[in-house]
């Protein structure tokens, strides 16, 4: 079959995957994102917590590794993220941090070494950075809050997070990532996110795309004419229209709520998948199509003990099974 990065430069879009420790533990899994692929991005290791687990450790080596293989096989690199404004991902350290007397001075000064010291270390290897993940709460849109906002205010942290990265990644795309999604549980965080990127926009921040992570699921409301799939539409089409770029970053289905049967699941997560790209592919400002996990042994869903399959069977999200054959997602 043709690669699917053959496949993704027909349609103008970058192919890629997540990888992670496991995947370097797996020849054959390498090999298949080698053939399939053209842009990685890591899994965890350019995460604050990973990159400076204590104040002032740093520990590159384990992103550099991949890095290092990525460029050997002609790949671009994403970096994913900077900051992440969800407060139990930050580092533990962020989160117990004394702020003393000028506390909005000491959580800038944080900020600026944090994202000066990472995007230098990695420099012009990364062409695109999740500067900001999940700043909008999906419960009702608004801001989320932690120890830094509390410093700083939500909106002001964000602008300075990319200013920033503009000035230390002169040449990086810099992308705000976040889960909305086409269903009407999501509609308050789509109203968030389009809240967000204007007043960015308004501020003269420079983000350049907004990242769709993409971790869809049987619960989204996706028939093709849909309700959820309109509002999908309307939503790219907003973003675009205020200049960005549009990522899909860090796709997968998660099965939950489809039959055990293999042949019936498999056959679900590939319609859900067709009804979403095709309508966010649709949109002339797509650019990339990043996987969260390849082949459904190595996808994150497997770990995510918060929510199991009822049945207790593995999960099938990725267009690879666990022998790395083509499932009907692949096609
Ligand atoms: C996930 C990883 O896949 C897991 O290994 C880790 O335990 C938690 O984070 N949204 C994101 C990603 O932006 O960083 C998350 O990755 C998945 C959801």
């Amino acid at each position: 079959a043709e690669s699917l990065k053959a496949l993704g430069k027909r349609k103008g879009l970058n192919v890629g995957n997540a990888i992670g420790a496991a995947s370097f533990r797996d020849p054959a899994y390498l090999a298949l994102m080698g053939r399939e692929c053209n842009v990685i991005v890591a899994e965890n290791e350019c995460k604050w917590p990973a990159l400076e687990p204590r104040q002032g450790q740093a520990n590159y080596e384990p992103a550099d590794r991949m890095f290092a293989w990525a460029r050997e096989q002609g790949m671009l690199i994403r970096g994913h993220n900077l900051l992440w404004q969800t407060a139990r991902w930050q580092p533990a350290w962020i989160n117990q941090y004394d702020f003393g007397a000028r506390p909005a001075l000491a959580a800038e000064r944080l900020i600026r070494e944090h994202i000066a010291a990472v995007c230098k270390h990695f420099g012009s290897q990364v062409h695109s950075w999740d500067v900001v993940n999940e700043a909008v709460d999906p419960a009702d849109g608004a801001l989320r809050r932690n120890v830094l906002t509390e410093r700083l205010g939500a909106v002001e942290e964000i602008d300075l997070a990319f200013r920033l990265a503009r000035e230390h990644a002169p040449q990086a795309q810099l992308v705000y990532n976040d889960y909305m999604r086409p269903d009407d549980g999501s509609a308050r965080h789509r109203a968030g996110v389009l809240k967000l990127l204007q007043a960015l926009k308004a501020r003269g921040t420079p983000v350049q795309a907004l990242g769709l992570q993409s971790h869809i699921g049987s619960w989204d409301e996706m028939g093709p004419g849909s309700k959820g799939l309109l509002e999908w539409r309307k939503f790219l089409d907003e973003v675009s229209g205020m200049g960005l770029d549009l990522l899909v970053t860090e796709f997968d289905v998660n099965d939950r709520k489809l039959p055990a049967d293999i042949a019936a699941r498999d056959a679900g997560v590939a319609a859900l998948a067709k009804d979403y790209l095709d309508v966010t592919f649709s949109s002339p400002n797509c650019r990339d199509f990043v996987m969260w996990g390849m082949a459904d042994h190595m996808n994150w869903l497997q770990g995510w003990k918060e929510a199991p399959r009822l049945d207790g069977l593995p999960m099938r999200p990725a267009p690879f099974d666990s022998r790395l054959n083509g499932k009907p997602l692949r096609t």
